[in-house]
């Protein structure tokens, strides 16, 4: 059988996620529809996603082991340079889709099995390293920000636990699209950097200059009641993770008094991602990169991740 290199999940460990990550062979993809195709990765980036998976939240044992990576870019069979949609559908999962390494071996390997239609061309003037920090966290906080937060004119924004990868690409985005946005950090030197983006730094829990209009929130039980506290009156608090526990102690009352929404989201669109790619290629927005590791060396970048001090993505670069 065919074999190529890939990083996965081989166990799980709820406390030391990087035990659970083997780097080695694995078969080469197969296609389980006729529309299926396989793409040779070269750029791909983490995400907190896959430190979840390694701790066995999302993936059950029956589905080990399972190539890990949700974002990539890569070569088509055509040749043609492309972004990876990571959403797929999937009969029997109760939201009809997965992300990539959910059901479907994901982009941590030499190559990545696809539906065609989740294949979106690289915008000109956007590196594939670049382009590979787009199609999760990017889209996730794109998507908060606009069709979910439908942040507006003169309006304001809050980015919870900036030094993440959603929270950077909403600074940035926010940032870029006019906005004024404020975000937390715990530590003084990403405060330092989030201000090198655009934006206000304060400490977590701190008292903001204004209420803002849309709050982003991936941190949880960590961050809320401060995010309910900063909220103007009709503000939408857009959650998209809960980095730091999934159980907030919600205030009611100022939930109603003020006509707060809260609102999940997850992931966005293969529209919302074409919009995307657009407008990073368009206004030059490009992602706050940690650092570029090579796929030779991905443990370093699981590792990286998981010490919580990353500002922004950790890129594997495929080519090196
Ligand atoms: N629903 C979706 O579609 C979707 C998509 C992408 C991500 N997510 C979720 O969103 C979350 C963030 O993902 P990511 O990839 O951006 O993760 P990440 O890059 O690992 O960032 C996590 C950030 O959370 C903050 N944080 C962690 N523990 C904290 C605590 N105790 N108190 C305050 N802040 C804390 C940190 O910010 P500071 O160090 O700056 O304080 C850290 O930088 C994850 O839970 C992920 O599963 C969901």
């Amino acid at each position: 059988m065919p074999i190529m290199r890939a990083a996965f999940a081989s166990a799980f460990d709820a406390d030391n996620p990087l035990a659970a990550l083997t780097v080695g062979d694995r078969p080469e993809p197969t296609h389980p529809q006729e529309d299926w195709v396989t793409v040779q990765v070269r750029a791909s980036s983490l995400n907190h996603h896959d430190l979840w998976s390694l701790r066995g939240v999302g993936l059950s044992a029956d589905q080990l082991p399972m190539i890990l990576g949700c974002d990539a870019v890569g070569t088509d069979p055509d040749g043609n340079e492309v972004v990876i949609y990571p959403v797929v559908p999937t009969p029997g999962d109760p939201r009809g889709v997965s992300i990539l390494s959910e059901h479907f071996a994901g982009t941590f390997a030499e190559r990545v099995a696809v539906p065609q239609m989740n294949l979106l061309p690289l915008p000109d003037g956007l590196s594939a390293i670049d382009a590979a920090c787009l199609p999760t966290a990017w889209l996730t906080a794109w998507r908060m920000l606009t069709t979910k937060g439908r942040v507006g004119d003169g309006e304001s924004v809050l980015v919870q636990g900036a030094g993440g990868g959603v929270a950077t690409a909403a600074v940035a985005l926010g940032v870029a699209l006019g906005k004024r946005v404020y975000a937390t950090s715990r530590h003084a030197d990403k405060r330092e950097r989030i201000t090198e983006l655009g934006a206000t730094a304060l400490e977590p829990g701190a008292r903001l200059p204004e209420r803002v209009d849309v709050v982003i929130e991936t941190v949880g039980a960590a961050t809320f009641d401060h995010s309910l506290k900063s909220a103007a009156p009709m503000a939408r608090i857009v959650v998209s993770g809960a980095t730091a526990g999934h159980e907030a102690k919600v205030n009611l009352r100022r939930v109603f008094a003020m006509q707060l929404e809260i609102l999940g989201t997850s992931m966005g669109t293969p529209d919302e991602l074409t919009q995307l790619l657009a407008f990073c290629a368009e206004h030059e927005v490009r992602p706050v990169v940690d650092r570029v590791v090579p796929f030779g060396r991905i443990e370093e970048a699981f590792a990286r991740l998981n010490s919580g001090d990353v500002f922004g993505k950790v890129v594997i670069d495929h080519t090196a």
